[in-house]
Formats: C-alpha cells, sequence, structure tokens
C-alpha cells in the first residue's frame, strides 16, 4: 500500500504571509498543496482566484491540488489547463458533462477529479468511475473550514476502496474536511489516500508536527 499523502488546503492559512507558510508546509513534509475555489453561488463562501493560484505556483514547486466549488467549473478550468497545476477535482451537480471536462483535464497530463457531497451517494459517478484519476469524498458540506467532520464519510471511503479492488479502477481517493489526527486512522484503515486538512494543520504550532500525526495516525 502507497503511503498516505498528506494535503495542506491553504484556506487557513495566513494569507499576508503566504510565503512563509508555504515554505513552513514544505519543510514540515506536505505532499500536495490544496487549494479551495469558492465562487459565492455554488457556495456561499468567497475564498481566492486566478491571481492568488498563480503567485502559490511561483512560491511552490509542490504539486497544486485544485477543487473548484463553482457553478462554472468548465471555464475555470479553461483557465487552469496552462497554470502548471497537477491535480483539479469540480463538483458533478456543477456541469452537464462531467465526462468530457474529465478527458479535457486528463489530455493535457492533470489528475482529474469528481467531489462527492455528503449527501451525494457513489451510485451518481458510477459510469465515471474507470476514467477518474481520484474522487474527493467531501466530510464536510462544502464552503468552510473548521466544521465537525461527518462519520458517515468513512462508509462511503470503504464502499470507494472495495468497488477499485472489485474493478481494478485506478483513482485515488481523497478526503476533505474536519480531518484530524483523532479521525485520521479510521479513514486510513477505510481506504483514503489523501488526506485534506486545513484548521487541524494551521491551528497547530508545529506544522511538521501535524502532519506526521495525519501521515502516522
Ligand atoms: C471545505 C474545503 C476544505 C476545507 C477543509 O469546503 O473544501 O478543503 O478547507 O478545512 P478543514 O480541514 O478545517 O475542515
Ligand atoms: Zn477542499
Amino acid at each position: 500500500m502507497q503511503k498516505t499523502q498528506i494535503a495542506p488546503s491553504l484556506l487557513a492559512a495566513d494569507f499576508g504571509n503566504l510565503d512563509s507558510e508555504i515554505t513552513s508546509l514544505e519543510a514540515a513534509g506536505a505532499d500536495i498543496l490544496h487549494l479551495d475555489i469558492m465562487d459565492g453561488h455554488y457556495v456561499p463562501n468567497l475564498s481566492f482566484g486566478f491571481p492568488v493560484i498563480r503567485t502559490i505556483r511561483f512560491l511552490s514547486k509542490l504539486p497544486l491540488d485544485v477543487h473548484l466549488m463553482v457553478t462554472n467549473p468548465d471555464f475555470h478550468i479553461s483557465l487552469l489547463l496552462d497554470m502548471d497545476v497537477q491535480w483539479v477535482s469540480f463538483h458533478q451537480e456543477t456541469f452537464y458533462h462531467s465526462h468530457r471536462l474529465i478527458q479535457t483535464l486528463k489530455e493535457k497530463g492533470i489528475k482529474a477529479g469528481l467531489a462527492l457531497n455528503p449527501g451525494t451517494p457513489i451510485g451518481t459517478l458510477e459510469a465515471l468511475l474507470p476514467d477518474l484519476d481520484y474522487i474527493l469524498v467531501m466530510s464536510v458540506n462544502p464552503g468552510f473550514s473548521a466544521q465537525d467532520f461527518i462519520p458517515s464519510a468513512i462508509y462511503k471511503i470503504w464502499d470507494l476502496y472495495n468497488l477499485r479492488k472489485k474493478n481494478n479502477y485506478r483513482y485515488l481517493i481523497e478526503v476533505d474536511g474536519g480531518v484530524t489526527a483523532a479521525n485520521a486512522k479510521a479513514l486510513k484503515e477505510a481506504g483514503t489516500d489523501i488526506l485534506v486538512s486545513a484548521s487541524y494543520i494551521f491551528s497547530s504550532h508545529d506544522y511538521s508536527q501535524a502532519i506526521s500525526a495525519l501521515r502516522n495516525a
């Protein structure tokens, strides 16, 4: 089994000190940077957009994982294609032609993911499972960091893990929302490959210790 990757979500970072925040995360062993893009429509909150993504790209060599919480992912993806980002996920409820958008990403060598809200069953993704590079299982309702973990996500991860094994699919399973050292072990045992975390990491005084606690839970 490959080691669990840790993807800090910059949503809870100090944006006044982005450079030093990213340097600290890199030194602490972060594998991927998770960027939450919110448009105030699909989710109530606003986060940041392309100028900030470009700055983050300039500041870090780590792979960037862009999580689109927007009503028009096709527009955002058209701009992301040439921005040297490595992973892009969107919410399937936001776009009629998910399959086409997934192919567009893959043609550019970008890993394509779909995000599943807590209330969205796996069955809605069934036809796309062979094509996906990853599935982002939301363990909170999207829009904000520092919400409570929704435990039913663990069953969804377990089901995705078993489906992958049974059918020889190759998608990775990423979990996002309320992830802490207290639930990381159960998430890993259920089959999670990538743990996203914002508030748990950024509220700790020692990013290195927080990241190791997630990885080694
Ligand atoms: C929520 C975002 C998450 C969020 C996670 O909509 O997709 O990535 O930043 O924050 P925590 O880890 O604090 O729940
Ligand atoms: Zn996210």
